[in-house]
C-alpha cells in the first residue's frame, strides 16, 4: 500500500506535459482484437488501468509489449472469448470486449461487472444494442454469455443515454458487422472519435463519430494499424485546478484545449485567467476561489470525472457553490474525506452544496477512486501541514507519475510505501 504525503503551501509554476488518454488508450487496445498481426499505439500513458487492459487482452490471446510511451499488441489468428471475474472485478471497462468478440468469434463469455463506488452501473443498453444486431445473452454463474452464431448484422440502435461505453461496444461490434449499422443518441466524447480514427486506420468504415449519430458500413476484415492516442483531457485538466487551487501559474503542454472547452470556462468564472494555444494552456489561479454552480453532463458538458478535483477547489472558495452529479447515482466518497480536511460540502440527493472555507488543514484520509484521490492531493496542497492520501494505487489507475509531475512543478509530495 502506497500513500502520497502533501506539504500543503506552495504555489505551483512551470510546465507540464500530458500523454494519451486512459478512456481512449483502454479501447484502443481491445479494437486491436478486431484484426490478428501487430498494432502500434503511442502516446500511451504509463498507467495501472492499461496494464490492466493488457492483462485482459492477453487472456484473449494478444501480446503487449511496452517501450516507453509506444505499445506493441501481437493479435493472433485464435482468440479464446473469454474475459474472467478476476479481470473484469479489477476494471470494470473489460465489458468493452463483448462487441469486439463478437464480432470476431461469434461468442463472448464476460464475467458480470458488479456495482462500484460509483453506484449500480448497468449495461443494458449494451446487450440491447448488441441484441438488435443479432446477439443473445445468457447469465451463467455470474458469467453473460453472448452468442451470435450467424455472426453480427447491421442495425439502427438508438440509445437512451449517450453512454460512452455503450457506444464503443456498439461501435466495436458494428465496424465488422453485415451491412450498416446506425448509432443514434451516441456519445459525443473525444475518446470516441479517436476510436473511429483508430478503427478507420484499421480500414473500418465510421462517419460522425463525435456527432450523436455514428453510421458504420461493416466490411468483412480489418487490418492492424500505427495509432497516436489523444491527449488525456482529464490528466490535463488535473492539473490546471491544481494552478487554480495554489494560486499559482501552470502551463499544460501536449493537449487540445478545445475538449476542456467547459471546464476552462468553469474555472474562469471562479476567478482564475488563462490563455489557450493550439496544444497548451497556461492558467493563472486567483489568490481565493470564487464560488460557480455546474451540472456534469455528457460531452460537451462538464466531464463528471472533474467534478471531484473541482469540489476541492471550490471549497477554498469565499462563498457557497452548488454541483449538480447527472451522470452517477453515487460519486461522493470523496465527500467525507474532504470535510475531514475541513471543507463543508454536504449532499443533497444529487446536488453537493460547498460553502466555502478559508483554510484546510492537513490530516490522512483515503484515495476512494481514482479522481477522489486526485482531488484529496490537490486539496492538500492548500492544507496547513501534512496530508496523507492514503490507498495511492487507484491515483495510479489514472495518473502517471502525479506526484513526480506536481513536484517539477514545485509541490512538496512525497511517495511512500507503508
Ligand atoms: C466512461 C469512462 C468514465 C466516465 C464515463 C462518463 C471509460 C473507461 N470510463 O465510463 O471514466 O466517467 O464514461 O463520461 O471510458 N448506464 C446505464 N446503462 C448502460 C450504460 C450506462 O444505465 O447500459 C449509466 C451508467 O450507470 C452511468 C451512466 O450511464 O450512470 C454513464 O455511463 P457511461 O457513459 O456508459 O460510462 P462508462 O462508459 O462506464
Amino acid at each position: 500500500m502506497d500513500q502520497l504525503v502533501v506539504t500543503g503551501g506552495a504555489r505551483l509554476s512551470g510546465s507540464v506535459a500530458v500523454l494519451g488518454a486512459k478512456n481512449a488508450v483502454l479501447k484502443h487496445l481491445v479494437a486491436t482484437l478486431l484484426a490478428p498481426g501487430t498494432h502500434r499505439i503511442d502516446n500511451v500513458p504509463s498507467i495501472l488501468d492499461v496494464s490492466l487492459m493488457c492483462d485482459v487482452i492477453n487472456h484473449i490471446g494478444a501480446t503487449c509489449r511496452f517501450n516507453g510511451s509506444t505499445v506493441e499488441v501481437d493479435v493472433p489468428d485464435e482468440l479464446v472469448p473469454e474475459a474472467p471475474i478476476d479481470l473484469v472485478r479489477r476494471m470494470r471497462a473489460s465489458i468493452i470486449v463483448l462487441g469486439a468478440l463478437l464480432a470476431r468469434r461469434g461468442v463472448a463469455r464476460v464475467a458480470l461487472p458488479g456495482g462500484d463506488d460509483f453506484g449500480s452501473r448497468p449495461i443494458d443498453m449494451h446487450l440491447d444494442g448488441l441484441e438488435a444486431m443479432g446477439a443473445s445473452f445468457e447469465l451463467v454463474h455470474g458469467v453473460l454469455v453472448g452468442s451470435a452464431p450467424n455472426g453480427l448484422r447491421g442495425a439502427d440502435v438508438h440509445l437512451e443515454f449517450p453512454s460512452v461505453g455503450a457506444t464503443e461496444n456498439l461501435l466495436l461490434a458494428g465496424v465488422m458487422a453485415r451491412g450498416s449499422t446506425t448509432i443514434g443518441n451516441a456519445a459525443r466524447e473525444p475518446e470516441i472519435q479517436d476510436l473511429a480514427e483508430f478503427l478507420s486506420r484499421m480500414g473500418a468504415q465510421v462517419r460522425g463519430a463525435g456527432t450523436s449519430t455514428i453510421e458504420i458500413d461493416g466490411v468483412s476484415s480489418l487490418e492492424p494499424a500505427h495509432h497516436r492516442a489523444v491527449p488525456d483531457r482529464l490528466e490535463a485538466g488535473t492539473y490546471l485546478v491544481a494552478a487554480a487551487m495554489t494560486g499559482g501559474e501552470v502551463t499544460v503542454t501536449d493537449c487540445v484545449p478545445e475538449h476542456l472547452r467547459m471546464e476552462l470556462r468553469k474555472l474562469g468564472d471562479a476567478g482564475s485567467e488563462y490563455e489557450v494555444g493550439k496544444d497548451w494552456v497556461t492558467l493563472r489561479g486567483p489568490d481565493r476561489p470564487r464560488p460557480v454552480d455546474f451540472a456534469t453532463l455528457p460531452y460537451p458538458g462538464f466531464h463528471t470525472d472533474m467534478h471531484p478535483q473541482m469540489v476541492a477547489l471550490l471549497s477554498l472558495a469565499n462563498g457557497t457553490s452548488v454541483i449538480t452529479e447527472n451522470i452517477y447515482a453515487a460519486r461522493f466518497r470523496y465527500v467525507g474525506e474532504l470535510n475531514r480536511l475541513g471543507a463543508d460540502v454536504q449532499l443533497e440527493g444529487q446536488h453537493v452544496i460547498i460553502r466555502g472555507v478559508s483554510v484546510l488543514s492537513g490530516c490522512p484520509v483515503d484515495a476512494c477512486d481514482i479522481r477522489a484521490g486526485a482531488a484529496l492531493v490537490l486539496a492538500g496542497l492548500r492544507a496547513d501541514g501534512y496530508t496523507t492520501v492514503t490507498e495511492a494505487q487507484h491515483i495510479d489507475r489514472g495518473y502517471s507519475d502525479f506526484a513526480g509531475k506536481l513536484r517539477s512543478l514545485g509541490a512538496e509530495i512525497v511517495r511512500e510505501t507503508v
